[in-house]
């Protein structure tokens, strides 16, 4: 018989990315999502790329009743849980949203994993955030976490720390954290992809907003960081490989593989690129010139970090494939999908 897993945000960029690999490995999925932050472009795509309707529950994750009541109404032997806020500027503007939000959905998944008959797996995403301003690169899940610049990063190390606590704590539950670094991109299909509101916050949605003429200008925060060509260095990762990088973890505890109860792994391609390089490289994938200025740098940003991914290649089994290149082709295939429907 499948397992299922319950995808809790999946309607969001990378919960509904993950759904589509989830399906297609095989597994039941169960979709759960206030959708305070999308609308129905993602679950319709992953409707639309799977060739069926998926389940579907429009629910907050802060209101425990409503957390219960899904946990009896399906047999969920795993969670995924992406539910939260994840503006890192809004979250200091408003930190009680955030830790209220963040930190109370995440107990109520939780509580009622815990609660589960026979155990239950919960994933939780994090963020190569926790690791601040890393000394040393590329980053292990050794590094040393810093105390978090944002209350955005703070719910990521405190979720992952209650986790951790209630794995010791709670016989049958079992937890795995995923620290992602930047993921960018879009399906393939480009049926799903990511879908800022307002102004983008992150460089890709901001890069394809500018190619298509959203956007007048991008900026590049700051030409001075100590990189090799000055700006900042970070380690994106296709999203589709993100995803897989979730069935992989699911099927590990699932098959009772894991060698903890609670268990970190770096998700990333373990090749830093600058700024300009991914500016260039989107230029020349996709054969057009970018509308591009430098800038100052922007407060609380960072001059590098990328991943060192081996834990994950080597007890994941899971390595990142896609070329920059390609998953550039890809967000730019998304953003020309989406004019088309506006
Ligand atoms: C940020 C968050 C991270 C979160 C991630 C989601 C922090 C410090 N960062 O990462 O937690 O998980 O988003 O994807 O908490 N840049 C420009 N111009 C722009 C936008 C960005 O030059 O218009 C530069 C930035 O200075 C940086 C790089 O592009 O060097 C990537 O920025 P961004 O996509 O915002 O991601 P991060 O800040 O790395």
């Amino acid at each position: 018989m499948s397992k299922t897993v319950l995808v809790s945000g999946g309607a969001g960029f990378i919960g509904s990315h993950v759904t589509v690999e989830l399906v297609q490995a095989g597994y039941d999925v169960v979709i759960a999502d206030n959708m305070s932050n999308c609308d129905e472009t993602n679950y319709k795509g992953v409707c639309a790329i799977l060739g069926r309707e998926l389940p579907f529950v429009k629910m907050d994750f802060c209101d425990a009743k409503a957390v219960r009541d899904l946990f009896a109404k399906y047999p969920i032997d795993a969670v995924i849980h992406f539910a939260a806020f994840k503006a890192v500027g809004e979250s200091v503007a408003e930190p009680l949203k955030y830790y209220g939000n963040n930190l109370g959905s995440f107990i109520n998944v939780l509580e009622a994993a815990r609660a589960k008959e026979g155990g239950c797996n919960v994933l939780f995403s994090s963020s190569a955030t926790v690791y601040g301003e890393p000394e040393q690169q590329p980053v292990t899940e050794q590094s040393p976490r810093q105390s978090a610049t944002s209350p955005y990063g703070n719910t990521k190390q405190m979720c992952e720390d209650i986790l951790r606590d209630s794995v010791k704590a709670y016989p049958g539950l079992k937890g795995i954290a995923l620290r992602y670094f930047n993921p960018i991109g879009a399906h393939p299909s480009a049926l799903i992809g990511e879908l800022p509101r307002g102004v983008p916050n992150n460089l890709v949605p901001y890069i394809t907003q500018t190619a298509i003429g959203k956007r007048e200008c991008l900026s590049i925060f700051g030409d001075d960081y100590p990189t090799p060509d000055g700006t900042g260095q970070r380690d994106y990762i296709d999203i589709v490989d993100l995803a897989k990088a979730h069935v992989a973890a699911v099927t590990r505890m699932l098959d009772g593989k894991m060698k903890a109860g609670y268990e970190i792994f770096n998700v990333g391609t373990g090749r830093p690129c600058s700024v300009l390089e991914l500016v260039k490289a989107f230029e020349k994938v996709n054969g057009l010139k970018l509308n591009y200025r430098i800038t100052a740098r922007r407060p609380g940003d960072i001059a590098a970090i990328w991943a060192d991914p081996s834990y994950a290649n080597a007890e994941l089994g899971w390595k990142a494939e896609r070329s920059v290149e390609d998953t550039l082709a890809s967000a730019w295939a998304w953003e020309k999908h989406i004019a088309g429907k506006e």
